[in-house]
């Protein structure tokens, strides 16, 4: 079983990732991961801590030589602004002085919710330094070994936005690599250069007003053989899985597979994927991918297509209404450097989710002791596919 967990707060020394059970023998590199890391920086709308940050990673264990001995992975990745915040995020004495103790809840994020939960009213910073979005460079590194591992047997993850506010991608091209390729030279990541100017200016229009701005991004995998995944139980089916990992991101509202909520505009004989014989291969194939490449919770051979929304960062320069929880009075909410527009780098922290469970995935049906047992079980497979 791959399964990983996460550490850290968002103004603390570092924040840490171990994965348990990825396999042995996976060439890996802290650069490799870096690279992964700085994609997830990038992405025009973002705040000023961006600039302050340049996530590099630390293997701390589980590689020897370049490679997993498939043992625990543990990563260290630093804070850099730790220095900043030693006095008020310290283990031992961090002051609760008025100056550094927040009790103005913003509506939309976890301060409120998460305060009465855990009784920190009197300091909304316990919550949202562990609630924040900053915990995701974790997952990235974590999607990154996830992503090298799948790269070994040809399974390309990638994302690209579609839409920020009301602007929409619209001509993208068929090629996955190019949309790709156009994504990167896109400032937010998106594969129609047309529309990417227009989000540019969506973005700036927000910054102009103090307002933040939301968006849809398509997380895309190529190469993935039929089987993966189960409908044998509610739990396994692996559109679920997918479901849920996006959904944990947060600001992620919501999670389609394939045509998802354009369904209910056509009919079962328009939408449904037929199925054909390859001219020159004589195997099996299909007409269209409007399913997003899975059926019945198990990947059918087609590209994976999921589509997410993520709403308008809580953070906002234009003061919403709040309460002052220690005196009660209405109040504010508390401002914090913040992004106004995170939409590309939540595509790239959704394509690690998914590259974690597809890696899982991928391990349950070919084995999870070594890449080279797995590279034979996947051959063998492929080789005898109607
Ligand atoms: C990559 C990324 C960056 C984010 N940056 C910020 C930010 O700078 N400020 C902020 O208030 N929220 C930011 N968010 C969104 C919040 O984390 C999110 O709105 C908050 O956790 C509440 O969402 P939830 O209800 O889905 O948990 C970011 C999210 C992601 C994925």
């Amino acid at each position: 079983m791959l399964r990983f967990l996460t550490a850290g707060e968002s103004h603390g020394k570092c924040l840490t990732a171990i994965i348990d059970g990825m396999p042995a023998g996976l060439h890996i590199q802290e650069e490799y991961i870096n690279r992964c890391l700085s994609k997830r920086q990038m992405g025009y709308g973002r705040g000023p801590r961006m600039n302050i940050e340049e996530d590099t990673v630390q293997i701390l264990s589980g590689v020897r030589a370049g490679k997993t001995i498939g043992s625990p992975i543990c990563m260290l990745i630093p804070n850099r602004d730790w220095e900043n915040w030693a006095s008020i995020m310290d283990i031992s004495v961090a002051p609760m002085t008025e100056e550094t103790r927040v009790t103005r809840p913003r509506p939309g994020h976890a301060d409120l919710a998460g305060a009465i939960k855990y009784d920190q009213l009197q300091d909304l910073r316990n919550v949202f330094e562990r609630a924040s979005a900053r915990e995701t460079v974790a997952r990235v590194a974590c999607g990154a070994v996830a992503k090298r591992f799948l790269e070994e047997f040809d399974i390309i993850v990638t994302s690209h936005v579609t839409q920020i506010g009301t602007v929409r991608a619209q001509n993208l091209p068929k090629d996955l690599r190019l949309v790709e390729q156009r994504a990167l030279s896109s400032p937010v990541r998106c594969a129609d250069l047309n529309a990417s100017e227009k989000m540019v200016a969506a973005i700036d229009e927000c910054i102009r007003s103090k307002d933040t701005i939301g968006g849809i991004f398509q997380v895309l995998a190529t190469g993935l053989p039929p089987g993966l995944g189960t409908y044998v139980q509610w739990d396994r089916r692996l559109d679920a899985r997918l479901a849920g990992a996006i959904m944990s991101i947060p600001g992620v509202k919501g999670v389609e597979i394939g045509l998802g909520f354009k369904y209910p505009e056509l009919t079962g004989t328009q939408v449904h994927d037929e199925i054909i014989l390859d001219e020159h291969s004589k195997k099996l194939t299909r007409r269209s991918n409007n399913a997003g490449g899975i059926e019945g919770g198990v990947t059918n051979g087609q590209p994976l297509i999921i589509q997410a929304v993520m709403k308008p960062i809580s953070t906002t320069k234009t003061p919403l209404q709040s309460v002052e929880l220690e005196t009660k009075t209405p109040s504010v909410a508390h401002f914090e450097r913040s992004d106004v527009c995170a939409v590309p780098a939540c595509g790239v922290v959704a394509e690690a989710m998914v590259a974690m469970e597809l890696a899982s995935a991928l391990m349950e049906r070919y084995g999870s002791d070594t890449v080279e047992q797995i590279k034979i079980a996947l051959k063998k497979d492929l080789d005898n596919l109607p």
